[in-house]
């Protein structure tokens, strides 16, 4: 997948299924952002999640790390209508190779698949913990593999051009396919999120999924379904046994030294 036009990205991540989304990370990020310090965005694009912590925290410095200049483009645009650019700025950059010294930062976020676009995952997320200050947490954000696996087999993929070979690719690198296609987007297990604790003596301090359930437009378009819908994101969403169904799987580890 391209990220070449950050007003195009916006305009394609609009509606309430993707509110619900901003609304329930920021919901977390409320629970463990620092009170001040230095805050990471890697992979933050358009700067969604930089907006809502530096609103969240107003003596957080928050740096907005990508790789595609329109995308950063259009996150300096944002910062500035929104007047924070004071303490929220943009830096061009990689997550395979991050351009900071090692504990540096006071929180590292890397949300929306940033990680699952980066040819060397491991390497990326070796990076993310590089860079994390003792004691500080690294919040990261991936497609659910398996919540992915079950939508393929929906009749709306099938209209998308999604055929059972995409699947059998799919279910063979976890990447997903379309059209015969690698989008190059990873998805994860939670059993491989876990196992990146044991690796870097990380301690997980919270797991949840979101949004829960699928995307269906005419109950998110209907105001009184939706809210109960919202409801029941966040009564499931920390629930392990429909975890992995959903989309946006996010793990908050602790880097204890
Ligand atoms: C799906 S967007 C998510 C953006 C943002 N985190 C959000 O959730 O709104 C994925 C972002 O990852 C960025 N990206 C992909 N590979 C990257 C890399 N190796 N280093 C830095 N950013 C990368 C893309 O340019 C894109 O902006």
């Amino acid at each position: 997948m391209v990220y070449d036009d950050g007003e195009a990205y916006d305009l394609s991540t609009q509606g309430p299924y993707y509110e619900l989304w901003f609304e329930m990370t920021e919901h977390y990020l409320d629970s463990f952002l620092p009170k001040e310090g230095l805050l990471l965005d890697a992979g933050g694009g358009t700067g969604e999640f930089s907006i809502r912590a530096a609103k969240l925290r107003r003596e957080l410095i928050c740096e907005n790390l990508d790789i595609s200049v329109p995308m950063l483009a259009q996150a300096e645009r944002k910062f500035q209508k929104n007047q924070i650019n004071n303490r929220v700025s943009t830096k061009h950059g990689d997550i395979q190779n991050l351009p900071y010294p090692s504990k540096h930062f006071d929180y590292v976020m890397c949300l929306g698949d940033a990680i699952s676009f980066c040819p060397d995952h491991e390497l990326a997320f070796r990076e993310l913990v590089r860079v994390t200050k003792p004691n500080a947490h690294i919040h990261l954000s991936v497609n659910s593999f398996w919540g992915n696996y079950h939508a393929m087999y929906t009749e709306k993929s099938r209209e998308m051009g999604v055929s059972f070979d995409d699947a059998k690719k799919y279910m063979k690198t976890r990447i997903l396919h379309m059209n015969g296609q690698s989008t190059g987007c990873r998805s994860f297990t939670m059993k491989e999120l876990s196992n990146w604790a044991d690796q870097y003596k990380l301690s997980i301090v919270k797991k949840f999924v979101a949004p829960v359930f699928p995307s269906n437009n005419t109950w998110y378009e209907n105001p009184v379904i939706s809210k109960e819908m919202r409801d029941l994101h966040y009564r499931y969403c920390e629930e392990e046994n429909i975890m992995e169904f959903g989309n946006h799987l996010n793990v908050i580890y602790r880097k204890e030294r």
